[in-house]
C-alpha cells in the first residue's frame, strides 16, 4: 500500500476529493445547462438527482476503491463474484471467469474514458487560461456584443495558441501528479480549493449587488414548472454523474488512498456539498450578471465565454473581476484534471509496475496528441464529449452500480462504507438507491442519449 501512496489526512481526501468534483462542471457547464433548461426546475431535478443517485454512487465507488486499495482495473477484478470472493472456485469456474473478465472491461472502460475525458476537457481549460490572459492585459476590455461571437472564434481557430495552451495545461497536470498523492495532489488541493472559495465570494458579492440582479435570481430559484421535461430530467441526471465525477473509476482510484479508519458515510456527503454548494454558487453568480446585462440565459456552452466577457467589459470593476473569474475557472479544471489523469497513472503504477513519475509523463504526452483533434475542432470536441463524456462515463457509473449491487453485493459493500463511522443512517436508502433506482436512472439517460440523441 504504501507504494502507492495514500492521503494525509481526512481533510486532504475531501478536499482532494472536492477538487475533483468541483470543475467546469459546475462553474461552465452547470450554468448553461440550468440556463438552456429554463432554470429553476433544472436546479431542482438536480438537486434531487445529486440525493437519490450521485451521492449512493459516490459511496459506493468510494468504498469499492478502499476495499481493494487498487485503480479501477485491479478493483474490479479483486471482488470475484461467487463464494469465497478472491479464490479459484471449483465448479461453476468457467462462469467466474468469464464474468470476472468482463467486469475487469468496465475497468478498463474507465481507464480508456479516463484518457479521452482528459482530452478534451483540458482543452476547454486551455482556454480559461487564454480568457485569464485575455482578462488580465485588459483585452476584454474591448469585448462587446457586437464582436464576442468574432473574438471567440477567432480565439478557438488559431492551431497553434490552441495546441500551445493544450499543452500548457496538461504539463501542469502531470507537474502535481508526478509528485504523488499527498505531497502533489493532497497538497495543491490544500492550496487551491481555500483560493477558489474566496474568489467565488469576492464574485457572489459584485454579481448580487449588480442592478436587477434580482430577475436573475429569479429566472434560477423560482420553478416555472411549465418547463419540466424528459430531456430536462436526462440532462440534470448526466450533469449530477458527471459534476461528481463518477463513472470512470475516479473516485475509486481515489477512495482507494483513504485510511481505513476514516468516517465514509461523513466524508462523502461532505464531498457532496462542496460540490453542490459551488455549482449553485456559479448560478448565483452568472445569473444576476446576465439579467443585468439584458442578455439570453439559454446561451449554451457559450455563456461563460463570449457573455461574461462583455458583462466583464461593462461591470464597475470588470478589470479585477474579470481575470478573477477566469483564474476561478482555472484552477477548478486543474484540481479536476489531476483526478482525471490519475486514473490510468494509478493503473501504470498498479498494474504495469511503472514508477508514477514516469508513468505521469507518459500518460501526459499521449494525452498530448490524442487531443490535438478536440484543440483545432469544436466538432470534434462535441463528439468526443458526447461518446465519452455522456455514452461512457453512464454506461461505467451503470457497471458501478449493478457491481456493487448484485456482485458485490450491499451487504459485503455496507461492511466497508461502515468501517471507520458508527452508523450509516441512510443504508437502508443506500441499498434501494444502488439496486433499484440508480441502474434505472442510468437506463432512462442511456434512452435518452442513444435514442433521443441529447448531449449535455
Ligand atoms: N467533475 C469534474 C467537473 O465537474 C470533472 C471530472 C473530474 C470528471 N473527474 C471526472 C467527470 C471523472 C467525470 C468523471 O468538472
Amino acid at each position: 500500500m504504501s507504494s502507492r501512496g495514500n492521503w494525509g489526512s481526512k481533510v486532504g481526501f475531501i478536499l482532494a476529493a472536492s477538487g475533483s468534483a468541483v470543475g467546469l462542471g459546475n462553474i461552465w457547464r452547470f450554468p448553461y445547462t440550468t440556463g438552456k433548461n429554463g432554470g429553476a426546475v433544472f436546479v431542482l431535478i438536480y438537486l434531487v438527482a445529486i440525493l437519490v443517485v450521485a451521492l449512493p454512487v459516490l459511496i459506493a465507488e468510494v468504498a469499492l476503491g478502499r476495499f481493494t486499495g487498487k485503480n479501477p482495473v485491479g478493483a474490479f477484478a479483486a471482488v470475484r463474484p461467487g463464494p469465497g470472493g478472491g479464490g479459484p472456485s471449483p465448479s461453476p469456474g468457467r462462469r467466474i471467469l468469464k464474468s470476472l473478465m468482463q467486469w475487469k472491461l468496465v475497468g478498463y472502460l474507465g481507464v480508456l474514458t479516463g484518457f479521452m475525458i482528459l482530452s478534451y476537457y483540458s482543452v476547454i481549460a486551455g482556454w480559461t487560461v487564454g480568457y485569464f490572459f485575455k482578462a488580465v492585459t485588459g483585452e476584454i476590455q474591448q469585448i462587446t456584443t457586437a464582436n464576442t461571437e468574432q473574438v471567440y472564434h477567432s480565439f478557438v481557430s488559431n492551431p497553434l495558441l490552441q495546441i500551445c495552451l493544450l499543452a500548457f495545461f496538461l504539463f501542469l497536470t502531470v507537474f502535481v501528479v508526478a509528485r504523488g498523492v499527498s505531497g502533489g495532489i493532497e497538497r495543491f488541493a490544500k492550496i487551491l480549493m481555500p483560493v477558489l472559495l474566496g474568489i467565488l465570494a469576492l464574485l457572489l458579492v459584485r454579481s448580487l449587488t449588480l442592478s436587477n440582479a434580482s430577475a436573475g435570481l429569479a429566472f434560477y430559484l423560482k420553478p416555472d414548472f411549465s418547463k419540466f421535461s424528459f430531456p430536462v430530467v436526462v440532462e440534470a441526471l448526466g450533469q449530477a454523474f458527471f459534476s461528481m465525477s463518477l463513472g470512470m473509476g475516479t473516485m475509486i482510484t481515489y477512495g482507494s488512498y483513504v485510511n481505513k479508519t476514516e468516517n465514509l458515510p461523513g466524508s462523502t456527503a461532505w464531498i457532496a456539498f462542496f460540490d453542490t454548494l459551488i455549482a449553485f454558487l456559479a448560478g448565483l453568480i452568472i445569473f444576476p450578471a446576465i439579467f443585468h446585462a439584458g442578455m439570453d440565459p439559454a446561451g449554451g456552452p457559450g455563456l461563460v465565454f463570449k457573455i461574461l466577457p462583455v458583462i466583464f467589459a461593462q461591470m464597475p470593476g470588470g478589470l479585477i473581476f474579470g481575470p478573477l473569474f477566469f483564474l476561478l475557472l482555472s484552477i477548478a479544471a486543474l484540481t479536476s484534471t489531476i483526478s482525471v489523469l490519475e486514473v490510468p497513472v494509478a493503473f501504470a503504477i498498479d498494474e504495469l509496475k511503472l514508477n508514477r513519475r514516469k508513468a505521469a509523463w507518459i500518460i501526459g504526452i499521449i494525452t498530448l496528441g490524442v487531443g490535438i483533434p478536440s484543440a483545432l475542432s469544436e466538432n470534434f470536441l462535441g463528439l468526443w464529449n458526447y461518446i465519452w463524456g455522456n455514452l461512457s462515463l453512464s454506461i461505467g457509473a451503470l457497471g458501478v452500480a449493478i457491481f456493487v449491487g448484485y456482485v458485490w453485493k450491499t451487504s459485503k459493500a455496507l461492511l466497508e462504507i461502515t468501517k471507520g463511522s458508527e452508523r450509516f443512517r441512510f443504508a437502508g436508502f443506500w441499498i434501494l438507491s444502488i439496486k433499484y433506482i440508480t441502474p434505472l436512472s442510468i437506463v432512462l439517460i442511456l434512452v435518452g442519449i442513444i435514442v433521443l440523441g441529447i448531449t449535455f
